[in-house]
């Protein structure tokens, strides 16, 4: 039984639905399955169908050439469960209800909790929970999979995995990110650890450095009132990106196991150099926020102008942070890292740029000034590019750059699935291995935290401006100076910088 809190909001019609709708369809939900939703709207079984169902925005396409009573068949195992005014509260009544399903649906007692709320409500929920007797294992295992933000700071973080960890063991706790559900995200461990070739080369004698970008086109949207507490190094770097990095950085596990990987992951974020010191945070970490502008002939808004931020918000928008790691693997190589809303497009890739090669033979070549690089595309036009020289044909030895590409889309017959339907299955099946464990977490937090407190204190710390729809800051183009420039990606993976569509 999957029982989701905060059912009534909008992750449950946005994600899981149509998760567990395309998993429903592809015969990968369990036999005796059945999800009961529960949140303080005052709604009925069918009026909860209708509104994540048969009226859903989020399923419309999927549902529209499917048989009636397949749809149907999909929203009668939906439930709905009405806890009042408020989640704190006796849950002796969602309890009733929980087991009348179970019987009904002969779903012995395995049950997930799916806390969709905010976090500040994670502990107040599992405590009901406990209070009610509902967490215990002797009849099922009991599962939380539980939303970001995992805490605002390490202090925070850690008041909820001690609050969590009162009433749930960590074993029984899955914490969502939704990055690590990403095919390509998986792939890097794929790449890196079942092939012979990358990885001998991973490390500081080959690599120069590793940049690592996740741009998005849009600005906050609908989310400005929580964008405005959080901003991009909360939103988007503690978690999502760090996870990435902890793959790029990780030593090789023994094997496949869910303990084994996080294991490594854990110890790979424990490698990052902490910056503590004023002048090094000055120097190696930027903030930004985006300013109006015209893009595509459209005025605009600028980030102090979007609903429910303060306009005299000194939250960001782009962060950029330099840093390095600091074990055997990859001592002095420098990690470039940068997160935005209205940048040129929507793409997370992560560029390894090798060192050139140590004997220049083929001097004038222009060569000299390209490096190898292997490219992981995250998103869109997903795929592997390996950049490196050829000769150009003719007399003498020109060399020219040249592209091997893998690209997922020529994979036309594999169904990748989404991130929420990946995880969502892992969980049901008990396999952690794509969630973060909750030192993960912390050890994410006390890289992030001393940035964080930099730019809310800091003496000469700045806020610098960029227009929407432009690659951030002109500073942020220092940052990386040392190293050459950022590869300022476009939509399809083998474009090269300067490359541009102008309508
Ligand atoms: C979320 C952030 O975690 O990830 C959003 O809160 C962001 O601000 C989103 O837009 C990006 O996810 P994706 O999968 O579209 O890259």
């Amino acid at each position: 039984m999957l029982v989701i809190f905060g059912a009534s909001g909008d992750l449950t019609a946005r994600k899981l639905m149509p998760s567990l709708f395309n998993l429903y369809l592809a015969a990968q939900l369990p036999e005796n399955f059945v999800v009961l939703g529960v949140s303080r709207s005052n709604l009925t079984d069918e009026a909860f169908r209708d509104r994540v169902v048969y009226e859903s925005d989020y399923l419309k396409e999927k549902t529209k050439d499917l048989k009636a009573s397949k749809v149907k068949s999909f929203a009668n195992m939906l439930y709905y469960e009405d806890l009042g005014d408020s989640y704190d509260t006796d849950y002796s009544g969602l309890r009733k209800r929980v087991e009348t399903l179970k019987e009904e649906y002969n779903t012995s007692g395995n049950i997930i909790y799916y806390l969709s709320t905010p976090p500040t409500l994670y502990e107040t929920i599992s405590q009901n929970l406990s209070n009610a007797g509902m967490n215990t294992q002797n009849n099922g295992w009991k599962r939380l999979i539980v939303e970001k933000p995992f805490g605002y700071s390490l202090e925070t973080a850690q008041e909820l995995n001690k609050g969590l960890h009162k009433y749930f063991k960590e074993h029984q706790i899955y914490r969502i990110d939704h990055y690590l559900g990403k095919e390509t995200v998986q792939n890097l461990l794929v790449t890196r650890f079942s092939n012979s070739i990358f990885e001998p080369l991973w490390n500081r004698n080959y690599i120069q450095h590793v940049e690592i970008t996740n741009a998005e086109s849009v600005g906050v949207e609908k989310r400005g009132g929580y964008y405005d507490k959080s901003g991009a190094l909360r939103d988007m770097f503690q978690n999502h990106l760090l996870q990435i990095v902890s793959l790029v950085v990780m030593e090789p596990p023994i094997g496949a196991d869910a303990e084994e990987i996080r294991n490594e992951k854990v110890k790979a974020l424990k490698s990052l150099r902490i910056m503590t010191d004023e002048k090094e945070l000055f120097e190696n970490t930027i903030r930004a926020q985006y300013v109006s502008s015209n893009v595509g002939g459209n005025k605009v808004k600028g980030y102090r102008e979007e609903d429910g931020v303060d306009p005299n918000s000194t939250t960001e928008t782009y962060a950029a942070v330099k840093f390095y790691v600091d074990n055997w693997r990859w001592h002095g190589v420098p990690f470039y890292v940068r997160t935005a809303k209205r940048m040129p497009t929507k793409v997370t890739e992560i560029v390894i740029h090798f060192k050139k090669p140590h004997h220049q033979i083929f001097k004038g070549s222009e060569m000299q000034e390209m490096d190898n690089k292997l490219i992981i595309r995250i998103q869109p036009d997903e795929g592997i590019l390996i950049k490196f020289g050829v000769k150009v044909p003719g007399q003498g030895f020109k060399v020219e750059r040249a592209n091997l590409d893998f690209y997922y889309a020529n994979l036309a017959e594999t169904y990748v699935m989404e991130a929420y339907e990946r995880l969502l299955l892992d969980a049901m099946q008990g396999d952690a291995t794509l969630y973060a464990r909750a030192d993960e977490v912390e050890a994410a937090w006390e890289f992030v935290d001393p940035i964080l407190n930099y730019w809310k204190s800091g003496e000469d710390v700045r806020m610098y401006g960029y227009a929407a729809g432009a690659w951030g800051p002109q500073n942020a183009d220092n940052l990386i100076d040392d190293d050459g420039y950022w590869r300022n990606p476009t939509e399809n993976l083998a474009d090269d910088p300067g490359y541009c569509v102008i309508c």
